[in-house]
């Protein structure tokens, strides 16, 4: 599934930069060395960090982490 239509980022590719780090939008642009066109994409790539983020949380790690 195509996230972003102007950069042609598809659902693996930003997800791929979830794993890598970015928890910004603007960061899993960076990860692809590209930037925000018309920003429409922006949203649903904080969804998609979010429930990462959450899923984080959720973890043995995430709970270590705020021990
Ligand atoms: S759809 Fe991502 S910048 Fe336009």
């Amino acid at each position: 599934m195509i996230i972003c239509v102007c950069r042609n980022l598809n659902s693996k590719k930003v997800t791929s930069a979830i794993e890598g780090g970015a928890r910004t939008p603007a960061c899993v642009m960076a990860q692809h060395g590209t930037r925000f066109n018309c920003g429409k994409c922006r949203e649903h790539m904080s969804e998609m960090i979010e429930k990462v983020s959450r899923t984080d949380e959720a973890s043995p790690a995430g709970m270590m982490a705020a021990e």
